[in-house]
């Protein structure tokens, strides 16, 4: 079965995002979790897509220019997830929602539809957020596992990433690894 595999940026506080809703300590938005290579899929709660589909295609469009939330020209490993997301499909959680502006875009209703997308043949699929989807998918028991890259700092204001969870999970820590900056990544199985 296809693993679902959910990559944060949290404060050492748990804080996805600060009072003004971008999480301005965050430098770059690449894929930092070494997913790409074992993901054919992308999976989004409809909180967080309009501002994602904003974010990559102002990169994809103008890769040289200083993108929306960092301010700042997009790193390397920005420019090739724009890229690698072009050509990948996007499953989005709403019940809202209904155009994207991309063709591999695909809207998903319920929580049974992303069952049956775990049973379908491919490679992982990759939960890029948000805070709220995230803490469902766990509480449904359709997370597999957890990459977190904490950075060094208390946040203070702002949205927890498990703000919303319901029940108590026991982890299985399967990885440590420092990084650049005194950021940690952490990966944990969720049985
Ligand atoms: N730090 C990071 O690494 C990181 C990564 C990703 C996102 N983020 C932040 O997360 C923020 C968005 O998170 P969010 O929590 O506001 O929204 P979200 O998780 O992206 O989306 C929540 C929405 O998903 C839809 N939904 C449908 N069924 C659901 C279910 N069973 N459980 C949960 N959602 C369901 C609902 O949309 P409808 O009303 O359309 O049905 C709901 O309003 C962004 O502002 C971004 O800054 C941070």
């Amino acid at each position: 079965m296809r693993q679902l595999i959910a990559g944060m940026k949290i404060s050492i506080d748990g804080k996805v995002e600060g009072p003004e809703a971008t999480a301005d300590w965050v430098e770059a938005w690449s894929e930092d979790y070494d997913l790409t290579s074992q993901i054919d899929a992308c999976l989004l709660g409809g909180g967080m897509f309009p501002g994602y589909e904003r974010y990559w295609t102002g990169i994809q469009n103008e890769p040289k220019t200083p993108a929306w939330i960092t301010g700042e020209p997009p790193t390397p490993a920005e420019i090739e997830w724009a890229r690698f997301i072009e050509r990948t499909p996007h499953y989005v959680l709403s019940n809202t929602l209904t155009s994207a502006l991309w063709p591999t875009t695909r809207f998903i209703r319920s929580l049974d539809e992303i069952a049956a997308l775990k049973q379908q043949s491919g490679k992982d699929i990759y939960l890029v957020g948000g805070a709220r989807t995230t803490a469902s998918l766990i509480d449904a028991g359709l997370v597999n596992e957890l990459r977190i890259i904490a950075y060094p700092l208390i946040a203070g204001e702002g949205k927890a990433l498990f703000a919303t969870t319901e029940r108590r999970h026991r982890l299985d820590l399967r990885n440590v690894q420092e990084r650049q900056g005194g950021r940690v990544t952490l990966i944990y199985g969720i049985g």
